[in-house]
């Protein structure tokens, strides 16, 4: 009898592990919700321009810390603006400077400048394709 409690609650132990496990993960992945921008494409890039301009001071001033809050908002901004539109090529451009950023953030906390001013270049040519292809003038 005694056997058989301890069996019952090394399970019970084993399902609250998972359960508490399961509930540490996060939770987008599994929402129903599809994602969908609250901004609109012009209101996000003028978020992306002042972006690159508070990236582009904090290099100049040494302010790595900075730079990286930055370069971080800057990469997930650019993943919000792969939903802005339907169409791979769109989808590409977008998800390119988004990794350019993440790259941008760690040349940062390396504190790397020479590296950070090269991501700041590939990131300002990923902006230059997609508007000659997207931005109608
Ligand atoms: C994946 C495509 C894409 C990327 C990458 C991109 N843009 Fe844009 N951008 C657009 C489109 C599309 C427009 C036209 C906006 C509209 O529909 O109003 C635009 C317009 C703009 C405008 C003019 C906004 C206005 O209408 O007043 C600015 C400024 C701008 N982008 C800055 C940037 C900067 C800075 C970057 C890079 C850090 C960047 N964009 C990267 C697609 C992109």
């Amino acid at each position: 009898m005694k056997q058989k409690w301890m069996i019952i609650s090394g399970s019970f132990a084993v399902v609250l592990g998972i359960s508490l496990w399961a509930s540490a993960e996060p939770k987008s992945s599994g929402s129903a919700k599809a994602f969908k921008p609250v901004m609109k494409t012009e209101h996000l890039m003028h978020g992306q321009k002042k972006l690159m301009g508070d990236i582009k001071s904090a290099i100049g001033e040494k302010d790595w810390e900075a730079g990286q809050t930055a370069a971080w908002v800057l990469a997930e901004l650019a993943n919000v603006n792969h939903y802005q539109r339907d169409d791979a090529t769109y989808h590409g451009f977008a998800d390119t400077m988004s990794k350019q950023c993440v790259e941008l953030a760690a040349m940062l906390s390396k504190k790397d400048e020479k590296g950070a001013k090269d991501a700041v270049n590939a990131i300002g040519k990923t902006c230059g394709a997609c508007h000659d292809q997207f931005e109608k003038k």
